[in-house]
């Protein structure tokens, strides 16, 4: 019954001339008892249906109401009216689901993106999530063309893990342990020995690690998978369920790093230009009308559109940590006190100072290199100076990081006594030393944070509101 199904997208793409059509979806709107706008999630272009007057009895029109899903067949023919190139005149309709109207929260008119957070359930049913979800889609398959296209192999990492790759102990435990009543050691702690796995786990924060030991036997692979941080951050840029893509090479020093994060952020922007223009056309004129409400200061100088070209169009600007500090010390806003935050070599830079940077100093995306080793993890390659590690973030402008990555501390010698130092236990990570052991190779990787990315091309200011069901700190409704 459903196979003759044509999608909007596709027929609004061909010629009308009287073809008889089914089409299946959802009514956005219903005019005069005869004109029926329908949606089915193909593009934010909505399908004219013409029922002619005395076609339906009066219950059934009732019926068509804004929400309500419809089989209609009909002929696709020219349109008489203005906006849309062609009308289905229907022959047969069908209420596949019906709606109340009174109760459906989706009316059609704009209803805020904080009122739409709250029926993320029904949101994708609105021109903005249409083209959010679109658009991210087209990036998650990019982000697989990409790395198949350069003979790289993806690796899907574990979920739940013994290991903390990031060493700072934000993670969400995994455990079938009785919170009442734990089983307990001699002395009080709790014996993870009788959990599940037998020890104790958690929810992953990056596949990095697992990337390594694969990429010590393919060269290049990638992982894109979910990943877990419990850190208690409720800004527009953290969720505490987020994707990451992290490719991992072997024979790869900083630099080639750098050129690979940068060919990979410009080739998934191109991608999208290229298949979703519809909705980047949409996206663009959302985020004008929004900033209009905006003090002009406060507006993007470039349109959305624009912005990406603009991405594509120019290389990343590449500055050491210390000469972005530098840059920082001499700034007028530093000057005047306006940063919140201090600044002196060594601090880990805060989002006023990655913003500074790439929105009021470069205006473009910025790829700083070289953090102190303090503040980075244990396993980024020490640098000469003692002082530094060959780490890379990649800035972007309206985000802030985007891109972490470095190239790896191959030298067991140097690993293994830089794990000391943090009190990172050798004897858990034993595997992971044994990429060291036989036949270590210089290496490097980084982790892209999917979401950022997708904020960055949709022009969507929210992180919340471009993954289908956020969790962040107090909320995993859906
Ligand atoms: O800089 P991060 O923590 O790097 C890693 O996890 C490395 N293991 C990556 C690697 O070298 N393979 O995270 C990488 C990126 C960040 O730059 C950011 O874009 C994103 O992940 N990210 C988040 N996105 C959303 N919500 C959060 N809470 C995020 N934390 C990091
Ligand atoms: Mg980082």
């Amino acid at each position: 019954m459903f196979n003759k199904r044509v999608k909007v997208k596709d027929l609004l793409a061909s010629e009308p001339t009287g073809q008889e059509v089914t089409v299946m979806g959802w009514v956005r709107t219903f005019r005069n008892n005869q004109f029926i706008a329908l949606n089915d999630g193909s593009t934010n272009n909505n399908l004219q249906i013409v029922v002619e007057l005395g076609m339906l009895d009066e219950n059934t029109l009732k019926r068509i109401t804004t929400g309500a899903s419809l089989k209609v067949t009909g002929k696709a023919v020219p349109s008489l009216g203005k906006g849309q190139k062609m009308d289905i005149n229907a022959t047969s309709l069908e209420i596949l689901g019906d709606s109340d109207a009174e109760k459906f929260p989706l009316q059609p008119k704009k209803h805020s993106l904080e009122f739409l957070r709250e029926i993320a359930h029904l949101r994708f049913r609105t021109n903005t999530f249409g083209s959010v979800f679109r658009v991210r889609h087209a990036l998650a398959f990019a982000v697989h063309k990409f790395f198949n296209e350069k003979g790289f192999v993806y690796m899907h990492t574990p979920i739940v893990t013994a290991s903390d790759a990031e060493g700072a102990g934000e993670m969400f435990r995994v455990t079938t342990l009785p919170f009442d009543n734990p089983p307990r050691n001699e002395d009080g702690t709790i014996n993870f020995k009788e959990d599940f796995f037998g020890r104790s786990t958690n929810l992953t924060v990056s596949g990095q690690l697992e990337g390594e030991l694969a990429a010590t036997a393919f060269s290049e692979i990638y992982t894109f998978g979910p990943t877990f941080r419990a850190e208690n951050s409720n800004t527009a840029r953290h969720l505490a369920e987020f994707w990451m893509i992290e490719p991992e090479m072997a024979f790869c020093d900083i630099e080639d790093n750098q050129n690979l994060a940068e060919e990979f952020i410009k080739y998934l922007i191109r991608h999208v230009m290229e298949h979703n223009r519809e909705d980047l056309e949409f996206l663009s004129q959302r985020l004008a009308e929004e900033e209009k409400q905006l003090p002009q200061d406060k507006r993007s100088e470039m349109g959305l559109i624009e912005k990406l070209e603009f991405v594509i169009n120019n290389d990343f600007e590449r500055i050491t940590y210390t000469e972005a500090i530098d840059i920082l010390l001499q700034s007028p806003a530093y000057k005047k006190k306006k940063f919140q935050y201090e600044v002196k070599w060594g601090i880990d830079m805060q989002s006023e100072h990655e913003r500074y940077l790439v929105e009021k100093h470069f205006k473009k995306p910025v790829i700083v290199t070289g953090y102190p080793k303090e503040i980075k993890a244990f396993y980024m390659r020490q640098n000469d100076d003692g002082k530094t590690v060959a780490a890379m973030d990649i800035l972007a402008p309206g985000i802030g990081e985007i891109v972490g990555g470095s190239q790896r501390e191959e030298r067991l010698d140097k690993l293994t006594e830089r794990m000391k130092e943090m009190h990172i236990p050798a004897e858990e990570l034993w595997w992971y030393l044994d990429t060291r052991r036989y036949g270590t190779v210089p290496h490097a990787g980084f982790g892209l944070g999917f979401e950022r990315m997708v904020l960055f091309v949709t022009g969507m200011t929210n992180i919340r509101d471009v993954i289908a069901f956020p969790r962040t700190p107090k909320n995993a409704e859906f």
